[in-house]
């Protein structure tokens, strides 16, 4: 018989509605294994996203271990986005409180002892700032060749959102996001050129929410959330951002990309956080991440109602 064998993932992330929903596509594949959650500082203090971290894990289902990181970015001062996520960082509808207790390791820990044990190398998801990614790389070197790749959510080619040059997850800890990029292992960027076209739509979120289970529901609740504040700043409906990192690794062919050398700018007066993705075309720069570009939305959003049918059966106590 062919053994069918599920990819091994860390999930790092600072929940924030959508690293929730990124969550919940992951934990609904049956590609892949989740081994462990690491939460980070970004959308809020690293206390409120762990908090979520474990929330969630709760309503989906998740029984990996949870660490907590560090408080904030290697070098600079936190950023935190309650304007976009609300005052808790995962504002909305009601969630179970977590089940079980946090890990005892820290997050760099915990992950080291995830790929020191993984007999193949692990892929980690990174839909938060690279802090947690970056200190494991320059606290354990010898564990990179165990690091299968690096999806992560963050930067653009063409573009910022926190500032018109950095993308939030790039700009909050731009010494992190430099360390993993020029790690030397495979680095996927699910950047703003892709994010920004994976937009959601009221009839969207309504599809979803007709799925009907409990995780329909909170997953509809989270995207009308972010759909509101979105459409109020004058986009067109809710971009989806770190969902796509996820969704790169369970479903590659809905995605457009580019090889391209990143490098981030961790000066500059106004440009701190930048990514400088080299497409000219010409040129010796040597890629180092494959730069998503363009996504089938509606394929994207078939993916995502697909995973929720997944939870029909499944029901967190609230
Ligand atoms: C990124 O910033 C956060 O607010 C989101 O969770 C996402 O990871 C988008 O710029
Ligand atoms: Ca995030």
């Amino acid at each position: 018989m062919n053994e069918f064998k599920k990819l091994p993932v860390l999930l790092d992330g600072d929940p924030g509605h959508d690293d929730a929903i990124a969550w919940m596509l992951a934990k609904a594949s049956p590609l892949l294994d989740i081994r462990g959650i690491t939460s980070v500082a970004g959308n809020q203090t690293i206390e409120k996203t762990t908090y979520n971290a474990r929330r969630v894990a709760a309503l989906l289902g998740i029984d990996a271990p949870i660490a907590m990181g560090r408080p904030g970015p290697l070098l600079s001062d936190p950023i935190t986005a309650g304007n976009i996520h609300g005052q808790t960082g995962l504002d909305g509808p009601r969630l179970p409180e977590p089940a079980g207790e946090l890990s005892p390791l820290g997050a760099v820990e915990l992950m080291a002892k995830v790929l020191r044990e993984s007999e193949e190398p692990v892929t980690i998801v990174s839909t938060g700032p690279q802090t947690n990614v970056a200190a494991l790389l320059l606290a354990h070197p010898e564990l990179k060749e165990k690091i299968a790749r690096i999806s992560l959510m963050g930067g653009g080619i063409a573009t910022g959102n926190w500032t018109p040059a950095a993308e939030f997850n790039i700009l909050v800890d731009p010494e992190a996001a430099q360390t993993v990029f020029q790690c030397g292992r495979p680095v996927i960027m699910a950047g703003l050129d892709v994010t920004l076209k994976a937009l959601i739509f009221p009839e969207d979120f309504e599809r979803i929410r007709s799925v009907g289970n409990q995780v329909a529901h909170v997953v509809a609740e989270w995207l009308e959330f972010f759909y509101i504040f979105h459409r109020e700043i004058g986009y067109a409906g809710a971009p989806l951002h770190d969902p796509c990192a996820v969704a790169a690794l369970i479903a590659p062919q809905l995605f457009e990309s580019q090889e391209l050398n990143v490098q981030v700018e961790t000066a500059g007066e106004y440009c701190r956080g930048a990514t400088i993705c080299d497409n000219r075309g010409y040129g010796e720069s040597i890629p180092n991440a494959r730069c998503l570009t363009g996504v089938d939305r509606e394929g994207f959003v078939d993916l995502l109602v697909e995973a929720v049918r997944r939870y029909d059966g499944w029901e967190a106590a609230v």
